[in-house]
């Protein structure tokens, strides 16, 4: 079969905060640029960032970058590469006054300068106390930014293909990136993408767990497709649990709530924080605060007939306040909890949000694939940004806010590697003569099988596997059995049949091809979670309580191929002051 060719300059997939931000600089540079997006691109799940974007403005207390690159390290419970960290904080004003020239609409103190508010793990002084830091649209600043990087990509004549799906990454025999494969999901055509750079913009993967903040989009497609193009996937045992999803429904709850005043509390009205971070109490840092919701409701003093969340009260913040400020959660909180929060407390769990691990990149946005002799072989051609990218700036734990700073910060950056890749690459190089044999491959399978395994029942199984096996709190015996399940089921996965075809419509096959990357993403989480013997960070073991700092103090890199394990030192030189030496984490 001919599959047709379009060619690019560069070829961008996903259509959120990263990629829109690297399109923007692309398309302004003159280059032809493209970006796919399963959904219209303003409803990539960055619309659903709620709380803000983090600056050290100083527009309401003093503040500093290297006190945010402090929180920042120890957030990410020294896991993260302080020269990515000390990159994306001291770019992070600039980043946000580009965004507010482009029209984002910040909400404004007195003065008139952008709105600040204090986030958790966010601190003056190193640690001090808590700092206005997160610049702010209501609590809906995910949705402003979006939008606004839309307009601006519009302007900048970027080319869109809306509802088309990314399948697989095109190599050539050098190992260098020329292109993918994908499909247009309205006609269920199949095309190749040729291009002198590709990014990957693809969002996160939160969908391998049952309950979750993310949107059904997140099924980790650039994590799938990198590595069944034998690119390793970093530091997949970190996954980030928001404290406060509402329970029973997993929607977000922002941070911005306990940012305004919002505080915790366990059935006997405590206001158990003061407990577990005495020093910034509900604001800690969110792998700190969701073990300490999590030993709660353990122990006993959950709520509810079966005791199983917690509450978040803030009723004492006032009507105007949650109003102004926090309008969208008000309105949440009705639909999905069915209480008013003017009145009533808001039931909150712990659920998985944020995935701080993803492609391997350096700060400027190029993919890094380690080979034992050589730790930083950068892949020709290819970039990662955003949440699917680990730069790593968050490490083992990321804080609020810093995610939009990521898109924005190294979505840029990414765009302008590329423009100087593409500058001194004016030709494309050559398709291999198979360059679209996987995909065909994989479409020919679901295109004519008539008996096999059914992609829901198989999908549900992979959420509640990875749930039951990979929560707030692991154990050995709990990993070992979960890599065993979903190594099962990854065979089940190669048998997967859409039924009767003449009936279905494109969705089941995107939903059978979006299955091949959930269980790319939960065969790396288990995997790299069941060999990491110490706690840090978002991963915390009951057999191995202490962060291990002579062992493991060392990035993960998972091989799909032969489920294999590679290792590389944190990045212990920042670009230009002194390394922010481990300590003991308390907030
Ligand atoms: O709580 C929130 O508004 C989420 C922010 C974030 O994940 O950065």
């Amino acid at each position: 079969m001919t599959v047709p060719v379009r060619r690019f300059d560069a070829v961008i997939v996903g259509g959120g905060g990263a990629g829109l931000r690297a399109a923007l600089e692309l398309s302004k540079a003159g280059l032809s640029t493209t970006v796919l997006s399963k959904v219209f691109p303003t409803r990539s799940h960055t619309v659903a960032a709620q709380g803000g974007i983090s600056a050290s403005l100083g527009n309401v207390q003093e503040d500093h970058w290297k006190w945010h690159m402090y929180d920042t390290v120890k957030g990410s419970d020294w896991l993260g590469d302080q020269d990515a960290i000390e990159f994306m904080v001291r770019r992070a004003p600039e980043a946000v006054i580009e965004l507010e020239h482009m029209g984002m609409p910040f909400d404004r103190v007195e003065s008139g300068k952008i709105y600040q508010r204090p986030f958790g793990g966010h601190t003056a002084e190193f640690g001090q106390r808590p700092v206005e830091r997160a610049c702010a649209v209501a609590d809906r600043t995910g949705h402003a930014m979006l939008h606004t990087l839309y307009q601006q990509n519009v302007r900048a004549k970027t080319q869109f293909f809306v509802e088309w799906m990314a399948l697989d990454l095109i190599r050539n025999s050098e190992g260098d990136v020329v292109g993918v494969t994908a499909l247009d999901m309205e006609s269920g055509d199949v095309f190749i993408l040729h291009a002198k750079a590709v990014l990957f913009a693809t969002g996160g993967a939160g969908r391998i767990y049952a309950s979750s903040t993310n949107a059904f989009i997140n099924t980790g497609d650039g994590l799938g497709m990198a590595a069944r193009a034998g690119i390793p996937l970093e530091d997949m045992e970190f996954w980030q649990f928001h404290p406060t999803g509402v329970a029973g429904a997993g929607v977000l709850i922002t941070e911005g709530v306990r940012g305004e005043g919002g505080i915790l509390l366990n059935a006997n009205g405590e206001r158990f924080m003061e407990r577990y971070a005495p020093t910034v109490k509900d604001l800690a840092s969110r792998d700190v605060v969701s073990r300490a919701m999590a030993v709660e409701i353990h122990e006993g003093r959950g709520c509810g007939k079966n005791k199983d969340h917690v509450l978040l009260k803030l009723d004492h913040l006032g009507s105007e306040k949650i109003i102004e400020k926090l309008p969208g959660i008000r309105e949440i909180a009705i639909k999905f909890a069915g209480v008013d929060p003017i009145k009533d407390p808001i039931p909150v769990v712990p659920t998985c949000h944020y995935m701080m691990g993803g492609i391997p990149t350096n700060y400027k946005g190029e993919v890094v694939a380690p080979k034992e002799d050589n730790l930083e072989t950068v892949v020709n051609g290819f970039y990662a940004a955003g949440e699917c990218a680990c730069a790593s700036v968050h490490g083992a734990n990321r804080l609020g806010t810093n995610s939009l700073l990521d898109l924005v910060v190294f979505g840029k950056s990414a765009g302008e590697s590329m423009i100087e890749y593409i500058n001194s690459h004016k030709e494309h190089k050559a398709l291999p003569e198979n360059a679209a044999e996987q995909t065909l491959t994989r479409l020919n399978r679901l295109n004519t099988q008539t008996e096999g395994e059914n992609v829901d029942e198989l999908r549900r199984e992979l959420q509640q596997t990875v749930q039951r096996h990979a929560g707030v709190f692991r154990t050995d015996s709990v990993l070992d059995e979960g890599v065993e399940q979903i190594m099962a089921l990854a065979e089940r996965v190669k048998n997967t049949q859409i039924g009767d075809k003449s009936a279905v419509w494109n969705t089941a096959r995107v939903e059978a091809l979006e299955l091949d990357n959930l269980i790319e993403v939960a065969k790396a989480t288990l995997v790299s979670a069941q060999a990491r013997k110490e706690s840090r960070g978002a991963h915390a073991s009951d057999d191995h309580p202490d962060r291990d700092d002579a062992n493991w103090m060392k990035h993960t890199f998972y091989y799909s191929e032969g489920n294999k394990l590679i290792y590389k030192p944190v990045h212990t030189k920042p670009l230009t002051v002194d390394y922010i030496k481990p300590q003991k984490r308390v907030y």
